[in-house]
């Protein structure tokens, strides 16, 4: 299966990325987004992620902020790159290499095909745009699953998960243009988590990269540890099982709303008892755990044997 990424580059986001890989989607482009971090820490970090994993597809620099023009990041939990560690770091790039246009990236491969398929791990900013502007190119995304919203509460304020907080208009513009979005929430991704164990099975290995994945995979844990969790529940990875391996959850359709103003702003409510017209999403739910949380980690393991 054929695919286009559109990341914020976090850790989860390129754990993402090796997922997609391990379960043979074939990622055509991967357009970036503000988000975790600013646009051009986002692009450093993906420059150097394509070197370090050997990315052989094409990486775009996209929204810097959101549509409205505002730029929140996730910088107060995660640091000023966007990825904590517990030592190893991806190698420092300038940032500045690489093609710029995300958006005219995306249009040529929507325009190219029929029946396309996104997964976004960020604010919705690039696909929004895109769809604002090119309403000839909706027809053509058969779906988006994207990692973001949250049923019972937030991550990035109580009410709103941090990527429908980030660009909620953005989110909003999809919803109302009828793009077929297929929402990964908070609730779900919070079903399959790591822990310690899991992060030591990583420092068994001895592949290239087994170190660096150790340590950033350490740092990404280290944000539920420090909040006394245990474990830490995986995100973006996720949205790749939803896509990849549908069977492994309950997709329902739903009616999906986004608080635009006010201290809820980003919060998504979901409503499962509406049916027909006024459904305008889907919404993955119940996970099969252990055997999603096996699949991340196996394309983690894998990276880490390389
Ligand atoms: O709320 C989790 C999401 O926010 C993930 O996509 C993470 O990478 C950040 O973008
Ligand atoms: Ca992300």
């Amino acid at each position: 299966m054929n695919v286009w990424v559109d990341s914020d580059a976090g850790f989860d986001d390129l754990w993402a990325v090796l997922v997609a890989r391990a379960l043979g989607l074939e990622i055509d482009g991967l357009s970036l987004v503000f988000g975790n971090s600013s646009m051009l820490r986002v692009a450093k970090n993906a420059t150097a992620a394509a070197t370090v994993f050997d990315w052989s597809f094409p990486v775009f620099k996209g929204a810097a902020t959101a549509l409205l023009g505002t730029a929140e990041t996730a910088e107060r939990i995660l640091g000023e790159s966007g990825m904590r560690s517990r030592g190893l770091r991806l190698p420092e790039t300038t940032g500045k290499d690489g093609p710029t246009s995300a958006f005219e990236a995306m249009a040529a491969w929507f325009q190219a095909g029929s029946r396309r398929r996104l997964l976004a791990f960020g604010p919705l900013t690039n696909v929004a745009a895109l769809a604002i502007a090119r309403p000839d190119l909706i027809d053509r995304i058969e779906r988006v699953v994207w990692m973001g919203g949250g049923i019972s509460s937030g991550n990035h304020t109580p009410a709103a998960e941090f990527n429908a907080y980030a660009d909620p208009e953005a989110l909003a513009a999809l919803l109302a243009r009828r793009v077929p979005i297929t929402m990964v929430e908070l609730d779900t991704c919070r079903k399959v988590r790591f822990d310690a164990s899991d992060l030591q099975a990583l420092f068994r290995k001895r592949g290239r990269n087994a170190a660096l994945l150790g340590d950033l995979a350490g740092g990404y844990l280290d944000i539920a540890l420090e909040h006394g969790h245990q474990s830490m529940a995986i995100y973006d990875p996720v949205a790749v099982a939803v896509l990849a391996r549908p069977e492994y959850f309950s997709i329902n359709d739903a009616r999906v709303d986004v608080v635009l103003s006010g201290p809820e702003r980003g919060r998504t409510v979901v409503d499962f008892q509406t049916a027909g017209d006024a459904c305008n999403a889907k919404v993955a739910a119940n996970p099969q755990s252990a055997t999603v949380k096996r699949t991340c980690m196996n394309a983690l393991l894998r990276e880490c044997e390389r």
